[in-house]
């Protein structure tokens, strides 16, 4: 299955046949969710699964709960933000709304929606259920990677014929799940999942929810970053006094050694993969990720790439004059001289070998 086909396949199944699915399979899954990124390669996921006779015992325990407290024991974490405002709060309304036109619930049948609701708290009779836990100590940054770890089991079930329901509404029984699965204290509960087979008859199956389709930002002709600016040819440099901006064509210059680096990290938002590498290493300089910015100072220093001084060096002894500004692109540095006799010239001046290789 190709990953755009298990993106496009992939929806919250809220209904399962009873077919159970081999331990192997499932296991399978994990393992290929495990290459999901993390920042810092923190892998901060926790997965408990249950089955069998255990999924049974355990959804006995929540049914026996429900009957006094249909809501739950109250949540560790806010499901959603509170007074969400639109565009979220109306894409809420309408996700529950096509979901309960699918099974003929209306507005006014609260029994039927918490019939509904009811039924998370069976998994959706999936054969296997999967809690996903982190750790108490983990930051917003984690807890999205906690997501595309989830979403990359979600995806790998879909290679596997199966589907899944993750289930934030599991929450609501932290507790109850926390004690069941003897999580240690410092392990927090997100969510539950179900994972399984379809069934394709069951209506509320057929839910096809929305998307919005033009919220994309392409920056594509300018992009103004701090000091820097990243132009159409290149990143542009007018003072040389800031150390960031020295920084970012340091590592514009380097970037282009480190093959692919540059589109892979500009996503497609600017479109000069030479300029866009310099920013998106230098917000990781910024972020503390510096073993990039120390690899683009390593090459300079090792002679591997010349520096944006070394440039401007080269140029000015074949042009003398007054310099103007710098940019980098593609490998090569332009260096805008203002000669003697008020010509302006640009001088290329190519990275790796430090010769002048033009003038214009
Ligand atoms: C983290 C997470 C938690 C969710 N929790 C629930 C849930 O508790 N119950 C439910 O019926 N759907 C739940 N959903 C499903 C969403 O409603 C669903 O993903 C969304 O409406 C988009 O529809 P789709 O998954 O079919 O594309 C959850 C989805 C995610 C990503």
């Amino acid at each position: 299955m190709k990953v755009s086909e298990a993106l496009k396949s992939r929806i919250t199944c809220r209904a399962f046949l009873d077919k159970p699915v081999p331990e192997e399979t499932v296991r399978q899954i994990l393992d290929e969710a495990k290459y999901a990124p993390s920042g810092g390669n923190l892998q901060p996921w926790h997965v408990y699964v249950l089955t069998g006779a255990r999924l049974n015992a355990f959804l006995g325990i929540v049914a026996e709960k429900q009957k006094d407290a249909p809501f739950g024991e109250g949540t560790e974490y806010d499901i959603y933000p509170k007074g969400l405002t639109d565009p979220y709060k109306a894409r809420r309304f309408k996700c529950g709304e096509d979901m309960y036109a699918t099974i003929g619930v209306t507005r006014e049948d609260k029994a039927g929606r918490l019939q509904q609701f009811a039924r998370n708290f069976r998994f959706f009779d999936a054969p296997v259920a999967m809690f996903f836990a982190i750790d108490r100590q983990m930051g917003l940054g984690q807890w999205s990677d906690l997501g595309m770890f989830i979403q990359s089991a979600m995806l790998a079930a879909r290679e596997h014929g199966l589907h899944t329901a993750p289930q934030e509404a599991w929450a609501i029984w932290h507790k109850t799940v926390s004690e069941f699965l003897a999580m240690p204290e410092e392990l927090m509960l997100f969510c539950g999942m179900g994972l399984g087979y379809m069934d394709e008859r069951a209506p509320i199956n057929n839910l096809r929810t929305d998307r919005a389709h033009s919220e994309w930002r392409f920056l594509k002709d300018a992009c103004k970053f701090r000091s820097s600016r990243v132009q159409r040819r290149g990143l542009r440099y007018g003072g040389m006094t800031q150390t960031s901006t020295w920084i970012a064509l340091t590592i514009a210059a380097a970037a282009f050694l480190f093959g692919g680096l540059a589109p892979a990290r500009a996503d497609g938002i600017v479109p000069d993969p030479g300029a866009a590498a310099a920013p998106a290493l230098l917000q990781e300089a910024q972020w503390g990720y510096h073993s990039e910015q120390d690899d683009a100072r390593d090459a300079v220093r090792s002679g591997r790439v010349i520096s944006p001084g070394q440039a401007k060096q080269a140029a000015l002894s074949r042009f003398p004059g007054k310099f103007l500004d710098m940019s980098f692109g593609g490998q090569t540095y332009h260096v805008k001289i203002r000669t003697p006799d008020n010509r302006v010239v640009v001088v290329a001046v190519d990275a790796v070998s430090g010769r002048v290789v033009g003038a214009r």
